[in-house]
């Protein structure tokens, strides 16, 4: 790890001790039931660690935007086949007087933190009502931890607080960016391009190549001069590109999708009438050679337009990514749910549950939820 900091291996004996354990249990859920399990599934070990370890276990994590409907029963519900659990208001008298009865190796999850306005506002009232809860906090949210909210913040400052292992594993892997083996490839791919350029000017000193992908790419084609139709461009990030596109390292791809009878054609001969959709097969293969020869793949976000079904092209570049020797680490929502659906996750050397607190890590080398705990 590039710096030091509390696990769960200075927290000492937790038997009997109450956890404040702080997840990212953020999944999708439709109709009551959760569509993807990877985050729940990835901090399944540590409360099981802390169950063996025979602590009262108390489980906060966030859903959404926090609207009332927007509950983590789903998510007990899911756990309960797995281990029992008992899920509980976020802030009742009942809550409190029931955790003080817990026995060793007991676990509770809270209703959405996001419920209470103090959460994300890093309130030090509700901060310190999560701590009067427990003896001791566990942050294993790296996924949150770019958000400084009161469960990711201000919490670690009144509890002994350390990371769990999640969190360390993130880190530690999350971090072979910034000391890379060589040939590195970056490929960053999604929308809302004004969000990722400290990102990407990082990496363009780093990694040996970088391909941008996704809507992020239509700001790069727009400030070539080409026609963008009717493609998504994110009008906050317009300035300085031309620079970008001077340097060597960057790979815009040269042949795309458009959504009008989901034809293949070169960027620069885009409609008025069009919109770009995704990175076309010759684009892909032309990363052939850069792929096969890397040392360390790191990807976030889908190179097409994932929420309307356009996963060809990025489905091809997992294929080829496949082929390689390369280490490989992926993130971001979207992305991992590609490769689930895929069946192929676990073919990769490492897969965040992060997607924006992956991308501010990598720009910025560490995130609010780090700072809080070396406080
Ligand atoms: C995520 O889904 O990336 C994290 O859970 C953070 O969620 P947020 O973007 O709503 O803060």
């Amino acid at each position: 790890m590039p710096f030091t900091l509390p696990t769960l291996k200075d927290a000492g004996d937790l038997k009997g001790k109450r956890v404040l354990l702080r997840l990212d249990l953020n999944v999708p859920i439709e109709n009551g039931e959760v569509k993807d399990a990877y985050r729940i599934t990835s901090s399944l070990p540590t409360v099981n660690t802390l169950v063996s370890a025979g602590a009262k276990v108390i489980i906060i994590a966030h859903l959404g935007k926090g609207k009332p409907e927007e509950s983590l029963k789903p998510v007990a519900t899911y756990l309960r086949d797995k281990l029992p659990i008992k899920f509980l208001p976020l802030r009742d008298p009942d809550t409190k007087q029931y955790i003080e009865k817990m026995r060793d190796g007991d676990v509770v999850m809270l209703e959405n933190l996001r419920h209470s306005k103090g959460e994300e506002e890093n309130n030090e009232d509700f901060a310190k009502y999560l701590a009067s809860l427990a003896e001791a906090y566990i942050n294993d949210a790296f996924a949150v931890s770019h958000r400084a909210h009161a469960s990711v913040s201000a919490v670690a400052t009144l509890l002994p607080a350390y990371a769990g292992p999640l969190f360390e594993s993130e880190v530690k892997h999350l971090s072979q960016a910034f000391n890379p083996e060589h040939p590195f490839l970056f490929i960053l791919g999604g929308a809302k391009i004004s969000t990722k350029i400290p990102l990407l000017k990082k990496f363009v000193g780093i990694a040996d190549h970088v391909l941008v992908g996704g809507a992020s790419a239509n700001n790069f084609y727009k400030a070539k001069g080409y026609e963008v139709g009717k493609s998504a461009i994110d009008a906050d990030a317009m300035e300085g590109l031309e620079e970008y596109l001077k340097n060597p390292k960057l790979i815009i791809p040269s042949d795309i999708v458009v959504m009008e009878g989901s034809k293949e054609k070169k960027a620069s001969e885009v409609a008025a009438s069009e919109t770009i959709v995704d990175i076309a097969e010759a684009s892909v293969d032309a990363m052939k050679e850069y792929v096969l020869t890397s040392k360390l793949i790191v990807w976030n976000g889908p190179l097409g337009f994932y929420e309307k079904g356009f996963t060809g092209g990025s489905k091809r570049l997992v294929e080829l990514i496949l082929g390689s020797q390369a280490k490989t680490i992926v993130g971001g929502g979207d992305t991992v749910a590609l490769l689930d659906s895929m069946g192929v996750t676990n073919k990769f050397s490492f897969v965040s549950t992060a997607g924006g607190a992956m991308l501010d890590f990598l720009a910025n080398g560490t995130l609010p939820g780090i700072e809080a705990l070396q406080r």
